[in-house]
């Protein structure tokens, strides 16, 4: 495919109120294999937090794209991430999710890697007739081409060709920060997590984090169940969200991709993490410590999202196909806060995020509705990114200048706004890295014929 085809996929002509997704970019399976390689193989995807593997040998599996991926931590501390695959003949070493393992026998020969990713052993080695070059040859696990970690939350990319992690992030540190200060002793991931397979594709459940728009269509069901605990019309009095009650909201876009949208809670009590406001204002100040009381969804592209509302969530996208995703979430806590706010977080989420809670199931099948309203091939053209259109601003708006950050774009009003703008800047991201790939791509294939003359 063409990198001009891709283009043009994306129309983003805002100045005449334009902004348009080709609904190929949902149902061509040619176009999501080209997705794989231009954008999961050649930038920063999320791995997991340091964390989950915090004793000396522990480690953990996941994907780049649909590529395996060991990340472990060895004897002396430290933290590779390395492609999950036998030097001998490729087998997957470790099918665990996570685990501990001074050494990962292959399961098919049985050859055998340390925790630091070096070659341990090879079975039978000796008298085996080996060529020198074989002696020579390197047998130790690939590492990625880049790893990087932010304060804890680790990152693999599969190029080298990449900004720097702290660049990529850029100015989305603000919404992390606000993540990883919420306890002097950091955060860690409540054992277990939740993970379901949608047939969907994966940028259903990327803009699904930040539409504000379909609360109160998908959610209905949730939103009256809660009235009806706040009313005393029910036995459950857990409270996960105060729908009527929030009003403020901000959306904000960022380079690279990224987007965020902040939502002021005025009922700061239905917080978890509200039992640890004092200590909160004196070591990170009042604002700061408010804003973490605040409903606040950050998607970081193009596979990790961070949904503060209904308890604290971390959720990350496996495209699997073009209609098909696998999502894996986990409850995120501050370490060392108390039994009574711990037990309150897992109800919140169980009721609003879990697979089988009262949200995420009505989300998922909206996405399924979508992948099979894309089999009109008939409609072309997607209108679900104009809400907001003639209210955007470039750059902060007061509320992103009183918070400290610099948004690429901003949006700031009244709920009911709604804005899809917040979409944009996946999308554009999208339609850059794969230009850059096809162009990429167009390039070597050139040199390649070339040379065979
Ligand atoms: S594939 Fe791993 S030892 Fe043969
Ligand atoms: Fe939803």
């Amino acid at each position: 495919m063409q990198a001009e085809d891709l283009t043009d996929c994306v129309v983003d002509e805002t100045d005449r109120g334009v902004f348009t997704v080709h609904r190929d970019v949902y149902r061509d399976p040619d176009i999501f294999e080209l997705e794989m390689r231009y954008i999961f193989e050649r930038s920063w995807v999320f791995l997991g937090i340091e964390d989950q593997i915090a004793k000396p040998h522990d480690y953990l599996t996941t994907w780049i794209g649909r590529q395996p991926v060991l990340v472990m931590r060895s004897g002396d501390g430290q933290v590779g991430a390395f492609l999950n695959t036998c030097s001998h003949r490729g087998a997957m070493l470790t099918q665990r999710e996570r685990g501990n393992a001074r050494i990962h026998v292959c399961a098919y020969h049985g050859w055998s890697f340390d925790s630091s990713g070096r070659n341990a052993s090879i079975k039978d080695r000796k008298d085996a007739c080996y060529s020198e070059a074989f002696e020579r040859d390197d047998h130790d696990l690939v590492p990625v081409a880049k790893f990087g970690s932010y304060r804890g939350l680790m990152f693999g990319s599969l190029s080298a060709d990449v900004p720097s992690l702290e660049e990529h992030l850029g100015e989305t540190r603000f919404f992390l920060d606000l993540v990883l200060d919420q306890s002097p002793n950091g955060i860690e991931l409540l054992p277990g997590s939740s993970t379901y397979v949608y047939k969907g594709n994966w940028k259903l459940q990327l803009d699904n984090a930040l539409d504000g728009y379909h609360l109160t269509s998908v959610h209905p069901s949730f939103i009256k169940i809660v009235q009806q605990r706040h009313s005393g019309g029910s036995n459950n009095k857990l409270t996960a969200l105060d729908f009527e009650a929030y009003r403020q909201r901000g959306s904000f876009t960022f380079a690279n991709g990224h987007a965020a949208v902040w939502t002021r809670n005025p009922n700061p009590a239905i917080r978890p993490l509200y039992g640890m406001l004092d200590e909160l204002r004196a070591r990170v100040g009042e604002e700061r410590a408010n804003l973490m009381l605040d409903s606040r969804n950050l998607v970081l592209f193009p596979n990790v999202q961070f949904a503060e509302n209904a308890s604290l969530q971390l959720r990350v996208i496996r495209p699997l196909a073009v209609d098909r995703t696998e999502m894996r979430s986990y409850v995120i806590a501050p370490k060392g806060e108390s039994a009574a706010a711990r037990e309150f977080r897992l109800r919140q989420f169980e009721d609003f995020f879990n697979s089988s809670g009262l949200a995420t199931s009505d989300d998922t099948t909206c996405y399924e509705d979508c992948q099979a309203g894309y089999k009109a091939h008939a409609v072309k053209w997607t209108q679900g990114y104009a809400r907001g259109m003639t209210s955007v601003m470039k750059g902060a708006n007061p509320a992103a200048r009183q918070f400290g950050f610099e948004p690429a774009t901003s949006q700031y009003g009244d709920v009911l706004i709604q804005d899809e703008t917040i979409f944009h800047s996946a999308y554009r991201e999208w339609r850059r890295l794969m230009a850059r790939g096809a162009q990429a791509d167009a390039k070597a294939s050139h040199a390649y014929v070339e040379g065979q003359r």
